[in-house]
């Protein structure tokens, strides 16, 4: 048999194009088997080789005409090609072709999302339309014609403004014109039925937008909180940024068949249904903090992505990283600033340092590679958010804004490079970046060491830091990393105490291998480092017990009073790894429980709930696995639940004084209520932690049922229906059944069932898994469905799948299979957590490597999984 491969592109091999468009009119006879598109755009050639021949990118394009300005043209087909020879130097191009959206399960390019059109172009979604330069830096100017079927169509939509509607023979159509030019991977169109959300927005200069949310029929109070999300994003921008919508309508369509989160079209956003259909009933209060996370980001694209738009792919981090920052103070500024910043720093410390050290481990601005859709990264998205989030901390609010400000209206209306925006940084922030460009071009997570010691003699605090970041598969040797490091000191009494060298600023910054700081202090006191997680990296300092339990308790920083916890307790998971495999005995989690204790016992109307439940969280599975090269999973799964069993017997009295005081106000969202109610469930969790330790079953299951009856929300029905599920109390049955009842003809409600159930932290999950494909809810051709059961199962339940059987494995590369043909890019996200085979045991390691070589001997194998299995099985 043949051996399949694919060719890697590279970053450096960027080559501006022969030909741009200047003007492209788009006409669309929807059908849903054969839709006819027929396009006319004007050519202007940009070589000066006069030889050149015009080269297009098109895929599964069923081909009817070509001509060059009005005359049959000679062309060649070939390679997901089309090639024209001997062009004049400026043409109208017309193609006529057909496409079939129903047979396009990918959902790239122009699809079926239940009954309604829509498109999803990036990132070269655009050549599943019709054949054109599908690159990001050919932008034009788009007219859009599109014709309803003929079974007749609710709404038509395109980008920018409605200049013409009406009917051909009973057919509807409507024109729409986008006066700003921009590459093809943000064109958009919709067309289906939907119930419409309106409201208007009058911006800083005074300018009424009129905006409009498509949702499903009959589903329009489910889409009231994102309106009012898309009104306070274009408030934030002009308050923060300075930057005003630019056209006079926005529109904003969910789908329920979906790749990814959304989609930030130019003035015709998209988006997957989950981060937009919310209300109290069917959506838990982290649902409706997402929706206005993802509203947010998509509208921010409008300028960070849009207006200025990438060069190339490899730049994708441009447009990402900077709106991922800006979304996230978004988020800060109005939901909660440290709920924001634990949430990111999660992210960083369980996914992203998990890619850093997989074989698919890549720079923030990637060098190679083979399919686009597997770079839509956390390295990419949320390690480049941290990489924005440093250089304003180095040149502060005011610099960072001036300089932005100078990048959007230097570049606009072109396709740049992240070179382009360090060297706005730079000019406008008074720093030279060249050492931190590292950060873009290195992979890998930085181990900071940190040692110090105080000099009672000349009263000085003498600081010691190094670095070191392990190879990853495409570098072996690096250089280090130039990063602020955030440093605060506490004295015995918990005041904060500053030296005069941190007067001006509240950093330091480490770029050297090895660097020395001295600080002037009267007595000795505490270095506190890498407040606010100031950079990302895996910081190593030799704190006591004792000086955690100081942190957890003065620290003004949320993040270093929640790390503290964190750090304790993964200090008492490894020690009782360790106790576990040499048989000692296992120990008492004393300083955490004393600390607990002591937290729950301040608990009043003023206490900061959201902070103290992330205190209280104790750290997932996956997140402790970071915390480790190797991995024992069934010791660290065994050692985490020792742990929370410990906590929850110990302070049992006080989660149930806690269950019965915290409660929210109403079933409606609110921060403060997502916050009572986040302290209210994990108490519920705790104390049926303790009730099964003990062997107390029934009590635990008449409280579950309880909290599950008397709840009037998604949030609080949820906590119930996990414990349940993953304690398999008697109420279990009486919960599943009562939800199903409730929720099965809500697609995105009923998802939570799904994740519940794959989510059991034992063995339990596959069979589960298994039994809930043939539910007659689950759909296995939507995105949402797969990755709320078998991708919650790969991606949220290493426990389960990781199980020595190999049957987690199995079962998941099944579906990759089964994917592989119908959504390649799904299909390559959940396989994720297979390629890290190496840091397991060698009998993991071999039933993952067998079920990977059978994966690449399928003869349809597609390059989405090729590139992650071709990488992980050549490394090592
Ligand atoms: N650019 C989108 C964002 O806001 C990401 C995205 C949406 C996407 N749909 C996609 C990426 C499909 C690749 C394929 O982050
Ligand atoms: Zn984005």
């Amino acid at each position: 048999m043949e051996k399949k491969t694919f060719k890697a592109k590279k970053r450096t091999d960027y080559k501006s194009p022969d030909f741009t468009v200047t003007n492209i009119d788009l006409t669309f006879e929807l059908d849903d088997t054969k839709t006819k598109v027929t396009t006319v755009a004007h050519y202007v050639r940009l070589t000066q080789d006069k030889k050149a021949s015009l080269v297009l990118d098109g895929e599964e394009l069923v081909l009817k005409s070509v001509k060059v300005d009005g005359v049959g043209a000679k062309y060649k087909e070939h390679d997901n090609k089309l090639e024209i020879s001997s062009v004049p130097d400026e043409f109208d191009l017309y193609i006529e072709n057909e496409i079939n959206p129903t047979a396009n399960t990918s959902l790239m390019g122009l699809y079926k999302s239940d009954g309604a059109f829509c498109t999803q172009c990036e990132p070269e979604g655009f050549r599943r339309i019709t054949y054109f330069l599908d690159r990001s830096d050919v932008l034009a100017k788009y007219r859009v014609k599109i014709v309803g079927p003929e079974y007749g169509c609710g709404v038509l939509l395109s980008n920018g403004n409605l200049i013409e509607q009406g009917k051909i023979k009973n057919r509807p159509f409507a024109v729409w014109e986008d006066p700003f030019p921009k590459p093809s991977y943000l064109f958009a169109l919709v067309a289906g039925t939907f119930d419409i959300v309106e409201d208007t927005f009058k911006t800083k200069s005074g300018r009424n937008v009129d905006l409009k949310l498509y949702v499903d029929r009959g589903a329009a109070l489910r889409g009231q909180f994102a309106m009012q999300c898309i009104k306070e994003s274009m408030k934030w921008d002009e308050d923060r940024f300075n930057l005003e919508y630019d056209l006079d309508n926005f529109k904003v369509v969910a789908v329920d068949f979906f790749n990814f989160g959304a989609m930030e079209n130019k003035s015709l956003n998209v988006f997957n249904s989950v981060y937009v259909m919310v209300d109290p009933d069917t959506a838990t209060d982290t649902a409706f903090y997402n929706v206005q996370s993802v509203i947010g980001h998509e509208y921010f694209h409008n300028y960070t992505g849009d207006r200025v738009t990438l060069r190339d792919w490899f730049e994708l981090s441009l447009k990402e990283s900077l709106t991922v920052f800006r979304d996230q103070e978004f988020s800060s500024d109005c939901a909660n600033r440290a709920l924001t910043r634990l949430h990111a720093i999660n992210v960083i410390r369980s996914s992203q340092f998990a890619e850093d050290a997989s074989p698919m481990a890549h720079p923030v601005r990637p060098e190679q590679v083979m399919e686009m859709n597997n770079f839509y990264t956390v390295t990419i998205y949320d390690k480049g958010a941290e990489v924005i989030r440093m250089i304003h901390t180095l040149i502060g609010e005011e610099k960072f804004k001036k300089a932005l400000s100078y990048y959007l209206e230097k570049y606009d209306g072109q396709a740049v490079t992240i070179e382009d925006f360090l060297v706005c940084m730079e000019e406008k922030g008074e720093i030279d970046l060249t050492q931190f460009r590292r950060w873009y071009t290195q992979a890998g997570t930085p181990n900071v060491d940190a040692k110090w010691h105080y000099d009672r003699e000349n009263s000085k605090l003498v600081l010691k830091l190094s670095q070191h970041t392990n190879p990853t598969p495409d570098q072996s040797e690096k250089q280090p990393f130039f990063m602020p490091i955030r440093i605060s000191f506490l004295d015995k009494d918990g005041h904060e105490v500053r030296p005069k060298e941190l007067s001006f600023k509240d950093y330091i910054v480490l770029n050297e291998s090895e660097q020395e700081y001295t600080f002037t202090l009267r007595e000795n006191v505490l270095p506190v480092l890498l407040c606010d997680f100031s950079a990302p990296v895996k910081l190593n300092a030799p704190y006591t017990t004792e000086n955690l339990q100081h942190m957890m308790s003065f620290s003004a920083d949320p993040f270093i009073k929640v790390d503290s916890a964190v750090n304790m307790q993964k200090q008492y998971v490894h020690e009782n790894i360790k106790n576990l495999k040499n048989g000692a005995a296992v120990t008492d989690p004393i300083e955490l429980i004393s600390s607990y204790r002591q937290l729950l016992s301040t608990v009043d109307e003023n206490t900061d709930l959201i902070l103290l439940n992330e205190t209280m969280k104790i750290q997932s599975v996956s997140s402790l696995m970071e915390t480790f090269d190797h991995i024992e999973i069934d010791q660290l799964s065994a050692a985490r639940t020792m742990l929370v069993n410990k906590i929850a017997c110990a302070l049992e009295k006080e989660f149930k004084n806690l269950y019965s005081k915290v409660r929210a106000s109403s079933a409606n969202y609110s921060v403060d209520n997502m916050g009572r109610r986040s302290v209210n469930n994990s108490a519920l969790h705790m104390i049926v932690t303790a009730l099964c330790f003990k062997n107390e079953h029934s009590k635990a299951s008449d409280l579950v049922m309880n909290h599950y009856k008397n709840s009037n929300n998604m949030t609080d029905k949820l906590q119930a229906l996990t414990d349940a599920t993953h304690f398999d109390l008697a109420c279990k049955s009486a919960i599943h059944d009562d939800f199903e009842k409730r929720y099965s003809n809500n697609a995105l409600a009923f998802d939570n069932f799904f994740r519940a159930n794959a989510t059991v932290e034992s063995y339990k999950a596959i069979d589960n898994v298994k039994a809930l494909m043939k539910h007659p809810s689950y759909d296995g051709n939507n995105p949402n469905r797969v990755r709320a059961l078998v991708g919650a199962l790969a991606l949220s339940n290493p426990v389960a799948l990781n199980d020595i059987s190999g049957d987690g494995y199995r079962l998941l590369c099944s579906e990759v299979k089964r994917l592989n043909s119908i959504n390649a890019s799904v299909a390559a996200r959940i396989l994720t957590p297979m390629l890290s085979f190496s840091r397991f045991d060698s009998q993991r390691e071999s039933m993952i490597r067998q079920e990977l070589k059978n994966l690449m001997a399928l003869p349809n194998l597609s390059k989405s999984i090729y590139e992650k299995v071709d990488a992980a099985l050549k490394e090592r």
